[in-house]
């Protein structure tokens, strides 16, 4: 079965093929970083835009590239919601057009939904589990007693993790998105020069706050001489980093025992976060818990995600009619 997934929630036009014989054909990222860099984030009237422009010409490069033609294809996955109305809204349209015109089946898929199931991209998804959901809009802590149920057990107060990677770095004059230059510029920090809170680690409350830390980083930046030398932006991306990777290690792993889970996983492109990445691993071995880290082109935004949670919906015999809407909010357990 091949199931074509588009992507359009926030700002990367994604289309991807996934082939249930062969895995992830094919997985096409436009990146709009550089029109919405200028503005410090992302601007959803432009990033309307440019899906508008770059959709159907990165569907039609996908086919080539394939030698497919639309009718070869078994279904069409789309991204209903989460996310800016606009920006779905093209992704939704234009996946409706090609079901339509192409007699093919269609079916809407949850954002974070294909977030989670994009770790079975890697390997084998062991349940129950307890998934971490990072991403620029999301911190959440959603229990799977098996695949396809959700129960969400905690989230942030406030930011979400890559929210504060972002503005953190926008403190710190990098570039937008602020996970991958804190991640690169973290590995040549100096540990121990700054102290970062560490909030509600001490709550029994499975809920993140990441709010604070964006003043902690302003306060520790206004004291240091201008400009700030490359060492000082590098030591103060470690301690950044260290934060918030303890801040939802420490939430993970309190709720892996709550539920007694046999795995952990990470979802969402904070997941692709190096030192993230590394203590999970660590706490996981100590506390013999299943987890293999999603790879890196899986955890940002992509249609990849979507096309495969499309097809487990499509192969469980799901299908969404042309009245499917977009929702810019909505949860996973509630959103159908
Ligand atoms: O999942 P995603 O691509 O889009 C949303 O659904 O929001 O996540 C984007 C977020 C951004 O906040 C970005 O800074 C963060 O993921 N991010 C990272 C890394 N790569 C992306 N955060 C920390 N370390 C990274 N390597
Ligand atoms: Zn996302």
């Amino acid at each position: 079965m091949k199931v074509l997934g588009i992507e359009t929630s926030c700002d990367d036009t994604s289309v991807a093929l996934y082939d249930s014989e062969k895995g992830v054909a094919e997985n096409l990222v436009s990146s709009q970083i550089e029109l919405h860099n200028h503005f410090g984030g992302v601007v959803p009237e432009l990033a309307s835009r440019a899906h508008l422009v770059n959709l159907l010409p990165l569907v039609d490069h996908l086919l080539e590239r394939q030698n497919l033609k639309l009718k070869d294809l078994d279904g069409v996955a789309v991204t209903a919601g989460p996310g800016l109305v606009g920006a779905l809204l093209v992704g939704l349209s234009t996946g409706k057009a090609l079901a339509m015109t192409a007699g093919l089946p269609l079916v809407g898929v949850h954002h974070i939904e294909g977030h989670i199931l994009a770790n079975a991209l890697t390997a084998d998804m062991v349940f129950p589990a307890m998934v971490l959901v990072v991403s620029g809009g999301h911190s959440e802590l959603i229990h799977m007693p098996e695949v396809g149920v959700y129960e969400k057990l905690g989230g942030t107060l406030d930011d979400a993790a890559g929210e504060a990677f972002d503005k953190t770095a926008k403190l710190l004059g990098l570039p937008y998105p602020g996970g991958p230059p804190i991640d690169r510029l973290a590995s040549s920090g100096t540990p121990g020069r700054f102290s970062f809170p560490r909030p509600l680690q001490k709550d029994p409350r499975l809920v993140f706050s990441f709010s604070g830390l964006k003043t902690a980083v302003r306060l520790a930046v206004e004291k240091l001489p201008t400009p700030l030398t490359e060492q000082d932006v590098a030591d103060v991306c470690f301690e950044v980093q260290a934060a918030i990777v303890d801040s939802l290690s420490h939430k993970l792993f309190r709720a892996a025992r709550l539920k007694h889970v046999k795995a952990v996983y990470l979802a969402g492109g904070v997941a692709a976060n190096g030192g993230l990445r590394a203590e999970v691993a660590a706490e996981a071995k100590k506390r013999h818990l299943h987890f293999v880290a999603p790879e890196r082109v899986y955890c940002t935004d992509n249609a990849a995600m979507i096309a495969y949670a499309g097809w487990c919906h499509l192969y469980a015999g799901h299908r969404d009619d042309l009245n499917l809407d977009s929702f810019p909010r909505g949860t996973l357990t509630s959103w159908r």
